[in-house]
C-alpha cells in the first residue's frame, strides 16, 4: 500500500483534518521484481554467450595454432623419443579442445538458434542420459516452430536443470520430457519416477537450481508448478504465453 496523507490547518494553523489517498500497489511491486529477474536473466545469459565466445574464439583458436605447431615439430625431428612426446602433446591438446567445445556448447547450446528448441532438447536429452539407466521419453507436437529466443533458452534451461536433478537426486527409472501447444500457451511437462521429495523442506535449503527455474520461468511472463512427492516422482510444469510463433506476434498474449 502508498499512503498519501496531508493535514488541513485553519487560519490559526492548527490542524483540522487529515485527508489522505491509499493506493494498492502490489500490482507494481509485482511487475518491478518481475522487471528485476528479466533483467538479471537476460545479464546472465549475455555473460554465458561472452565467455563462451571468448572460449571458442581465443582460446579455441590458440589450441588449434598449438597444435599445427607442434604438427610441424613432428615432421622435423627424428629421434623416436621426441615424436612420441610431441604425438602425445598433441592428443592433450586435441582433448583440451573437446573440453573446451564442450564447456562452451553447455553455456549457449549453438543449436538452439540453428535447429530451434525441439531438435535441441532431444539431442540434449539422448546425451546426457544415455549415459545412465534412464529411459527418457520425448514427445512435441510443435515441430520445428519457433518461439521468442528468450522462451526457447528458459525451456532449454529449465529441462537441463530438471534432468540434472533427475540424474543427481531422483535415481529414477522414467524421464519424460514432452513439448505442447496448448491455445495461446507453449507447455513443457517434464517428470521422473524417481525418489522425489518434500517441496516445503528445500524452501530454505540454499540451493539454486530449483529457484533459478522459477526465477527464470517468471522472467520471460510464465508460470512454474512443482509437484514433488517423497518416493512418488517430481513434476515440473512450466506455461509460456507464445510471444512469437513463427515470427508473428499471436494476439492476447502478453509481452
Ligand atoms: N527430481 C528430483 N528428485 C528428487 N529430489 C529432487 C529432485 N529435484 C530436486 N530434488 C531435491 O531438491 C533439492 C533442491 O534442488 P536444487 O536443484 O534446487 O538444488 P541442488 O540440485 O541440490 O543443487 P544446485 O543448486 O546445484 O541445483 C535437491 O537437493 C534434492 O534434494
Ligand atoms: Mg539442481
Amino acid at each position: 500500500m502508498r499512503k498519501n496523507l496531508s493535514v488541513v490547518r485553519n487560519a490559526l494553523a492548527r490542524p483540522v483534518k487529515l485527508i489522505g489517498q491509499i493506493e494498492d500497489i502490489s500490482g507494481l511491486k509485482e511487475a518491478q521484481s518481475a522487471a528485476f529477474s528479466r533483467s538479471l536473466v537476460a545479464a546472465q545469459e549475455a555473460e554465458r554467450k561472452r565467455i563462451a565466445h571468448e572460449l571458442h574464439d581465443e582460446i579455441g583458436q590458440s589450441l588449434t595454432a598449438l597444435k599445427i605447431t607442434l604438427g610441424r615439430a613432428r615432421k622435423v625431428v627424428s629421434e623416436p623419443s621426441a615424436q612420441e612426446s610431441l604425438d602425445h602433446a598433441q592428443w592433450i591438446i586435441s582433448s583440451l579442445m573437446n573440453e573446451i567445445r564442450g564447456i562452451a556448447h553447455r553455456l549457449r547450446p549453438p543449436e538452439l538458434d540453428q535447429l530451434g528448441l525441439t531438435a535441441t532438447l532431444r539431442t540434449y536429452l539422448e546425451k546426457t542420459l544415455r549415459a545412465g539407466d534412464v529411459k527418457i521419453s520425448f514427445t512435441s507436437d510443435v515441430g520445428d516452430a519457433r518461439f521468442s529466443p528468450d522462451i526457447e533458452l528458459c525451456c532449454f534451461r529449465v529441462t537441463q536443470e530438471a534432468a540434472t536433478n533427475c540424474l543427481r537426486h531422483a535415481a529414477a527409472r522414467r524421464f519424460e520430457v514432452e513439448l505442447r501447444l496448448e491455445s495461446e500457451r507453449l507447455c513443457l511437462t517434464i517428470r521422473d519416477d524417481g525418489a522425489g521429495f518434500d517441496l516445503a523442506a528445500q524452501k530454505d535449503s540454499g540451493s539454486l537450481g530449483l529457484i533459478g527455474m522459477r526465477e527464470r520461468v517468471k522472467a520471460v511472463g510464465g508460470k512454474l508448478v512443482i509437484n514433488s512427492c517423497p518416493r512418488l516422482g517430481t513434476e515440473i510444469l512450466a506455461r509460456f504465453p507464445i510471444r512469437f510463433f513463427t515470427g508473428v506476434p499471436i494476439a492476447g498474449a502478453s509481452s
